[in-house]
């Protein structure tokens, strides 16, 4: 069975499930003192983003709303080929609203960049970003990160909601892909 052999496609772990669980609270605990009294609309980038979104909104203790949206991956490539399209905008309306994205990983910054920029045309209150991780090395548009997870190294990464062929989202640790398996 294939889901029996996963952790072989593993070439080690990069952020432990302990070190998943303890960021996400103290990022949780952060946005909850930032937004006090603030009306706080939180936006999952799908897919990826859906396994952070669902334990940071667990760890922010003030009221707040969530939404989705989805923009074209690389299919089954590792790199991004700059176009950006949207496959799901939006259910609610963001006028007025302090507006929080909450995105899986930073890599190029092509994706959140536009996404960024559509967003801010809606006129949101504040718009702001929050990435578990950061490949900053990779970064070809700057794009201003409010909240940052984990800044990693310039490697595939899989797990914890991302995924390589639409595999891996759900290991409970974000794991370093071998190589050899998307270079061949
Ligand atoms: P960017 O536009 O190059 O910044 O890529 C953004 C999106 O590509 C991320 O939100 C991820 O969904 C995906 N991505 C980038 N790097 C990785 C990776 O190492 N593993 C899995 N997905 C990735
Ligand atoms: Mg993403």
């Amino acid at each position: 069975m294939r889901s029996a052999v996963l952790d072989d496609d593993i070439a080690r772990v990069l952020i432990s499930e302990e070190d998943l669980r303890r960021r996400t609270r103290e990022l949780g605990l952060q946005i909850s003192r930032d937004y006090q009294g603030k009306d706080l609309h939180l936006i999952c980038v799908l897919k990826g983003g859906v396994t952070f979104l669902v334990d940071l909104m667990r760890e922010i203790c003030i009221p707040h709303s969530i939404d989705f949206m989805a923009t074209s991956s690389y299919g089954d490539a590792t790199e991004t080929s700059g176009v950006v399209r949207i496959l799901k905008d939006l259910d609610i309306p963001i006028a007025g609203r302090n507006v929080l994205i909450v995105d899986d990983i930073i890599d190029s910054g092509l994706t959140i960049a536009y996404l960024r920029r559509i967003l801010l045309e809606r006129q949101p209150a504040s718009l702001r970003i929050c990435t578990l991780l950061n490949k900053k090395e990779r970064r070809v548009v700057d794009v201003p990160l409010d909240y940052i997870g984990f800044d990693i190294p310039n490697e595939f990464v899989v797990g914890y909601g991302m995924d390589f062929r639409e595999l891996y989202r759900n290991l409970r640790f974000v794991g370093v892909l071998k190589p050899e398996l998307y270079r061949s």
